[in-house]
């Protein structure tokens, strides 16, 4: 719980599952806790910040924000992604990202002095930044990886960037990754174990038995219709694109083509180390 808003960083985001999730889950807890007498005021999600290469993903993004505004005006528009933040894992950096916006804000700060025809040192300047802050955190308090760490090569692909990751949570933070449990998935978590392993972080105990995804009947109702709808309006819109795929859909998920075969839906896995060590200073 924070009292100045949660901040959130989802790679891989992708239509940002974990990020609408986390901010339904606080919008919740908030109201949950105005019926409680005494119970401390909590702040929504803050910075609802996001990771990822696909080009189309943030007009989604502002689409789906939108609707959830309209439907419930009562969502703190901080609380939504409107789009995607940053492009790319390789080469990211949280630290590297927090020092060039306090970079561009001193920079501002040094020409209005200027325009006022006033002198400021850069130090100073960078103070002031630092003392009136950015809109990007230099520590995170969730950070999640939802269905990205997909073969075995990318937790060796990205070991510096995880690394970056898993030291830029604040005190309390989360990491949490989530994904499948067969296949390659066990060999994924053990690389991934022995990354996070050299930074600190301890291993959320509890968490070992793979988890059913939408467990109760009235979840499985609304996602099964949306899944459904879904897929008989992209058959309806592209059946030519939609041939290839038709397939293997019927083979792996036939409830999702057939409305008369039961959905099931598959279990997985969360992984979620705890940051417990104190704050550690950044220049
Ligand atoms: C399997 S999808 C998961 C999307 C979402 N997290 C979910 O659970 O629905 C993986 C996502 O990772 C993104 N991705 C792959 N490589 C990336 C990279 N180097 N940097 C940022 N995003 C990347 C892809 O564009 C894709 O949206």
């Amino acid at each position: 719980m924070r009292r100045n808003g949660v901040s959130v960083l989802e790679v891989g985001a992708g239509p940002a599952p974990a990020l609408f999730a986390i901010s339904d889950f606080y919008d919740d807890l908030r109201a949950w806790l105005t019926s409680i007498e005494g119970a401390p005021a909590i702040s929504p999600v803050a910075v609802p910040h996001s990771i990822d290469r696909g080009a189309a993903w943030s007009s989604l993004l502002h689409e789906v924000s939108e609707m959830l505004m309209m439907r419930d005006p009562t969502h703190s528009v901080s609380a939504v992604p409107f789009r995607i933040t940053y492009n790319d894992l390789a080469g990211f950096s949280v630290a590297s990202q927090y020092q060039d916006a306090i970079r561009e804000k001193a920079w501002m700060i040094e020409n209005e002095f200027e325009r006022a025809g006033e002198d400021i040192s850069s130090e100073w300047a960078r103070k002031f930044a630092m003392e009136e802050g950015v809109n990007v955190p230099s520590r995170y308090d969730i950070i999640v990886l939802c269905n990205f760490l997909t073969n075995t090569s990318m937790p060796t692909n990205f070991e510096a960037e995880l690394k970056d990751l898993a030291q830029s949570l604040t005190p309390g933070g989360l990491l949490i990754v989530l994904g499948a449990t067969r296949g390659s998935y066990p060999r994924i978590y053990g690389r991934l174990h022995e990354i996070v392993a050299s930074t600190r972080l301890r291993l959320v105990d509890g968490l070992d038995d793979p988890i059913q995804a939408h467990e109760d009947t009235w979840t499985q109702n609304i996602v099964g219709a949306h899944l459904r709808a879904s897929v008989a309006f992209a058959s309806a819109a592209e059946p030519e694109q939609f041939a290839h795929v038709a397939g293997k859909l019927k083979k792996y998920a036939p409830g999702v083509v057939d409305p008369f075969v039961k959905l099931r839906f598959p279990e997985f896995r969360a992984l979620v180390w705890k940051n417990e060590w104190e704050s550690r200073r950044r220049g």
